[in-house]
């Protein structure tokens, strides 16, 4: 018996289980699928608090995960030799004069004119008259990041349990039982649910999911040496010439599959934003569903149970916020620490 079952093998749990592991614990994950799917394996990758424009007490939990990433992915690459595309490439994030707030963000301390734009990087759209220049927010691959996780639990001796399906959790008074699981009946002192958007199937919580549609193309040039961060469609340079487009933000509950309007309207917006993407080539295309949580704050730490922990509802920043959620449930589960952050995020929510 494990001393913590981890329910999903996404980027939540199995960076949860690495740090639940390092601190001493024995730890292992139950993945219905194949872990480092789903979302995980859909995102972007941005590493982006300010372009996203997070704001209050969710801003500082994306400032303050971002900066814990260069460590940690030191410390995954260390595990595995593997690496995970991170990279403090910066981000852009354009003003068309069109824009309602065009005068407003000028005043911006990080606002740089078309001029200075063009130095950093050439080839944006005639629409564009600035931009936020970002030069802290970043990219990690994160299907990279997942693998590598994958490898860093695996060489610590953690057990993944692919292909196997939480189906419910048994309950008695303020306690968890046991899982029923595909493979039986499965017992820990501690359960974490890291389930996503699939959370509500195990447990009455206000998590649903927010489909976003993605697709890639080839850029031969590498031209684009950093993310571009559009008022709809961000642009996401990978080191091997990669450009991944994103993303729709679809409420249309589990509906899967690329749309003929997802997919037009992620490239016209993206050859609007940058023109050179009209003759690069389509690589892939994809989609996947975010975790949406009221007022976009993650559930995480203390359930009605005592010995079942939370951590879900990441919504679009979940590869983001991966390394602080992970040092939160271990501080929780381990030494039942919350972090004042921790707190007024529950407290707003
Ligand atoms: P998931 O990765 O979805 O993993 C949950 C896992 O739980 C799945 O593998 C699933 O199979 C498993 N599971 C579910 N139910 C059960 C069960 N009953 N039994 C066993 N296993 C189960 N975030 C960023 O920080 N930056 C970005 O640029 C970014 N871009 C995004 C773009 C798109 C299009 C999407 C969809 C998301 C994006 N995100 C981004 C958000 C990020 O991907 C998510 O917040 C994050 O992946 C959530 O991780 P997770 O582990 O909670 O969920
Ligand atoms: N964070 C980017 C997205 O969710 O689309």
């Amino acid at each position: 018996m494990a001393d913590v079952l981890v329910i999903g093998g996404g980027v939540i749990g199995l960076a949860t289980a690495l740090e639940l592991r390092q601190r001493g614990l024995t730890v292992t994950v139950l993945e219905r699928d194949v872990c480092g799917q789903a979302a995980t394996w859909a995102a972007g990758g941005m590493l982006a608090p300010e372009a996203e424009r997070l704001e209050g007490d969710l801003r500082e939990l994306g400032i303050r995960s971002r900066s814990l990433y260069a460590e940690w992915i030191r410390k995954i690459v260390h595990l595995t030799g593997q690496s995970c595309g991170y990279w403090c490439c910066g981000i852009l994030s354009p003003i068309s004069c069109s824009d309602a707030d065009a005068e407003t963000v000028k005043e911006h301390p990080k606002y740089i004119d078309r001029v200075h734009l063009d130095k950093r990087q050439s080839g944006l759209g005639d629409s564009v008259s600035g931009a936020l220049w970002l030069p802290e927010d970043g990219q990690v691959d994160n299907r990279l990041l997942a693998k590598a996780l994958i490898l860093a639990l695996r060489s610590l001796d953690v057990e993944i349990l692919e292909g196997t399906s939480v189906d419910r959790i048994v309950t008695q008074g303020d306690r968890v039982l046991h899982l029923e699981t595909s493979r039986g009946k499965l017992k820990a002192e501690h359960y974490l649910l890291a389930t996503g958007a699939w959370a509500r199937s195990l447990l009455p919580l206000p998590i649903s999911p927010r489909k976003g549609q993605m697709l890639s193309v080839f850029d031969p040039n590498r031209s684009l040496q950093t993310v571009i961060f559009g008022k709809n469609t961000y642009l996401i340079p990978r080191q091997d010439g990669t450009l991944v487009i994103g993303a729709t933000v679809e409420d249309v509950e589990f509906a899967p599959g690329n749309t003929g309007a997802g997919m037009h309207r992620l490239l016209s917006q993206a050859i609007a934003l940058y023109p050179a993407i009209a003759d690069m080539t389509i690589q892939e295309t994809w989609w996947g569903f975010r975790p949406h949580a009221p007022n976009e704050i993650p559930i995480l730490g203390a359930s009605h149970y005592e010995n079942l922990s939370l951590a879900t509802g990441h919504y679009r920043n979940g590869i983001l916020f991966a390394p602080i959620t992970a040092q939160f449930l271990t501080d929780w589960i381990c030494d039942r620490k919350v972090d004042p952050l921790l707190k007024a995020l529950s407290d707003f929510r």
